[in-house]
């Protein structure tokens, strides 16, 4: 064979073998043989007081520190750089100090802890004889343009301080001011008020400032700022995406949050006298800004059911059993008459339960050995039920020691089991996005054998809640944790759900963890939002899948495919994974379909598997919907994608949305 011959067989050979080798793929469903019904808490979330989930993401708040946990020095030094070597992640910002810079000569701020505002101490500003400018500042403000924020200060002090200036300075040296001339000897709320103007674009780096030109001393006890178009504190942007996403059920306020977290910090009002703590696991000061009420309102604004973490960890049973007795007691209890007394008198009436979070890890704050926690965990149970015998406690579990031990020795004392999953990066793509749905059927698997195992256990049918999971990896670009997402774990999220359809008789519930910018769903920047790439599948699965998932025999090849009937079963959705950096051929044997078929399908793709979202920018990873004549034994699934078709059976079309009735009835 000379040279040139040798050349183009090699080549030929290169370009073709793949094709060669993926062979193509034949399946057929079969809609007489179902699994069990899939339940719709699968689709569920988890938002945890941590990095910019809540504050910073969820939460419209715009000032850090807002209630001075920490003490302002002359020195502003408020950043410190870390990195998690476990996670392989580059340095990130982390707060440290306090955020309010002085301006003034040194000594101008000093900290009372003898009448503070709220928590261990309040700003004394303190007012110079040559008039001279002197107060504190925050430099990092976002203002979007003719947009209005709302907000208040609480201050005391001289009457000779007055003016009190708050003062919006943007970029350009424009100004937009706000001054309070009776100052009182008591602390007293005043409100903040600012319109930025229409006509030029968005500012960054705007300061806030609160200062006097005078003589007299004044301080400050807590300061708020919003934009004025949020929902009961809630940002705007991110309750809409909330909205789209629809998920059923939200796990709060932990995660490793919860096992070092007082309920009661985050109730009363008003709400600015709450507490800042630091955060017991993370970084950061938690301002107790959302507590139980703020969370539910939440819940209710976005039509989704709470799950409420307690603390098992550091927290009393007592404590429990009242947060239990808080939420869902008559208002004529105790803590029932406190909640009322707190704005709301009838009882939330919280099903769900978490009981504690990886209390087998060494991280975990008041993590103990096993024996000594079912001890615990039972006795909390017990507490629960006395208060509210309705309850549906969620146990911790951990495959292994830790869940065998829980289910022999607590399952009268859980309704469900908890397992967590968090997976890393792999080079090779397949893999990667395979990664999440071994973990989900390994658990699943493990649990059908202790089911055998234990005497008893199986007619108890405790199910699992996968009440974490999700891939962790990379930068934390968006905050603490705050990674980013490509259209390869979105694949994976893809191929996640298809092994919970799979395995849909013993997992009842699941939380991706977690919804806004820490490992999660949704990312935003200081005025918008976005879906990552997985939350694109989060959305799609949620709102399109259907819920009776039947068989698929025959040959997927490297594709990953689900099937389930919708409720009424007049409709089947199908869904296709393509992991690999080839287009697959994919026939579909559906004999209630027929070959031709009317379909809805949604398509999410992109040829670079490491295409992600960014806030403010139009989205690289999207759902593409459009109305399609498929021939089903003939279909060809792009490289990476994940291909959703809803296709009506026999012309009925009770699960058809009304705008889709046309299309599949003319
Ligand atoms: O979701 C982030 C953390 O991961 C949670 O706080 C903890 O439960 C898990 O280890």
């Amino acid at each position: 064979m000379n040279n040139k011959y040798f050349l183009l067989v090699c080549t030929l050979i290169v370009f073709l073998l793949p094709q060669v080798l993926s062979a193509d793929s034949s399946i057929k469903i079969d809609t007489e043989k179902r699994g069990e019904p899939i339940s719709k808490y699968i689709y569920g979330q988890f938002i945890e007081h941590l990095g910019k989930c809540i504050y910073g993401g969820l939460w419209a708040e715009m000032l850090m520190d807002r209630k001075f946990y920490y003490e302002i020095k002359d020195k502003f030094d408020p950043w410190t750089y870390r990195n998690e070597p476990f996670w392989d992640t580059d340095y990130y910002r982390c707060l440290s100090a306090s955020p309010w810079e002085v301006i003034g000569p040194a000594g101008t701020v000093t900290m009372d802890s003898d009448n503070p505002y709220t928590g261990k101490h309040s700003p004394v500003i303190h007012g110079n004889k040559s008039n001279e400018k002197t107060g504190i500042k925050q430099s990092w403000l976002t203002l979007k343009k003719g947009q209005k924020y709302t907000g208040r200060i609480i201050l005391t002090g001289d009457k000779k301080a007055a003016p009190v200036k708050v003062q919006l300075v943007m970029k350009n040296g424009k100004t937009l001011s706000k001054e309070i001339k009776n100052i009182s000897s008591e602390y007293k709320e005043y409100p903040l008020e600012f319109v930025t103007p229409a006509s030029c674009g968005d500012y960054g780096n705007v300061s806030i400032e609160i200062f006097t030109e005078k003589e007299g001393n004044f301080k400050i006890g807590a300061i708020s700022l919003m934009p004025a178009d949020n929902i009961k504190g809630w940002r705007k942007d991110v309750v809409s995406l909330l909205k789209e996403l629809n998920a059923p059920v939200y796990r709060w306020p932990g995660g490793n949050f919860v096992s070092g977290y007082n309920w009661r910090d985050g109730i009363g009002e008003p709400r600015d006298k709450r507490p800042p703590r630091k955060n017991p696991a993370w970084q950061g000061v938690e301002s107790n800004d959302v507590g139980i009420h703020e969370y539910m309102e939440l819940m209710e604004l976005i039509d989704a059911e709470p799950f409420v973490a307690v603390n098992t960890g550091l927290g009393t049973i007592e404590e429990v059993a009242e947060e239990v007795e808080y939420c869902n007691g008559a208002k004529e209890t105790p803590m029932g008459k406190l909640r009322a007394r707190n704005g709301h008198p009838e009882p939330y009436n919280v099903k769900w339960w978490a009981v504690g979070n990886e209390m087998y890890g060494s991280w975990q704050l008041g993590h103990m050995p096993i024996e000594k926690y079912t001890e615990k965990h039972n006795k909390t149970v017990k507490a629960m039920r006395k208060v509210d015998n309705n309850i549906k406690p969620i146990a911790v579990g951990e495959v292994g020691e830790w869940t065998q031990k829980m289910l022999e020795n607590s399952s009268d004392y859980m309704s469900l089991i908890s397992e967590h999953i968090y997976v890393k990066e792999k080079v090779n793509i397949p893999e990667h996005t395979a990664q999440l749905a071994e973990a989900i059927k390994g658990k699943a698997e493990a649990h059908r054998k202790y089911r055998k195992e234990i005497e008893g256990l199986a007619e108890k049918d405790i199910d699992i809640a996968m009440d974490e999971w999700n891939y962790w990896y990379g930068d934390y670009i968006y905050g603490e944790l705050g990674v980013r997402y490509h259209t390869r774990d979105a694949l994976g999220v893809a191929r996640a759900f298809h092994e919970y359809y799979r395995n849909s008789d013993i997992i009842f519930m699941a939380n991706y963890a977690q919804t806004v910018n820490v490992i999660g769903a949704i990312k935003t920047n200081d005025t918008t939002s976005t879906f990552a790439a997985t939350g694109m599948v989060l959305k799609l699965y949620r709102n399109n899948f259907g819920s009776i998932p039947v068989e698929i025999s025959g040959k997927t090849g490297d594709l990953d495919v689900a099937a389930a009937l919708t409720k009424n079963e007049d409709s089947i959705t199908i869904s296709i994974v393509n992991p690999t950096e080839n287009a697959q051929k994919l026939s579909i044997n559906l004999p209630e379909a027929g070959k031709k078929s009317k379909a809805i399908k949604w398509e999410i793709q992109h040829h670079n598997p490491a295409a992600y979202n960014e806030p403010g920018k139009k989205p690289e990873v999207d759902i593409i919907e459009e109305k399609v004549n498929i021939d089903l034994s003939k279909l060809s699934i792009k490289k990476y994608s994940i291909v959703l078709f809803k296709i009506p059976l026999s012309g009925k079309t009770k699960d058809v949305k009304e705008e889709e009735k046309d299309f599949f009835t003319d």
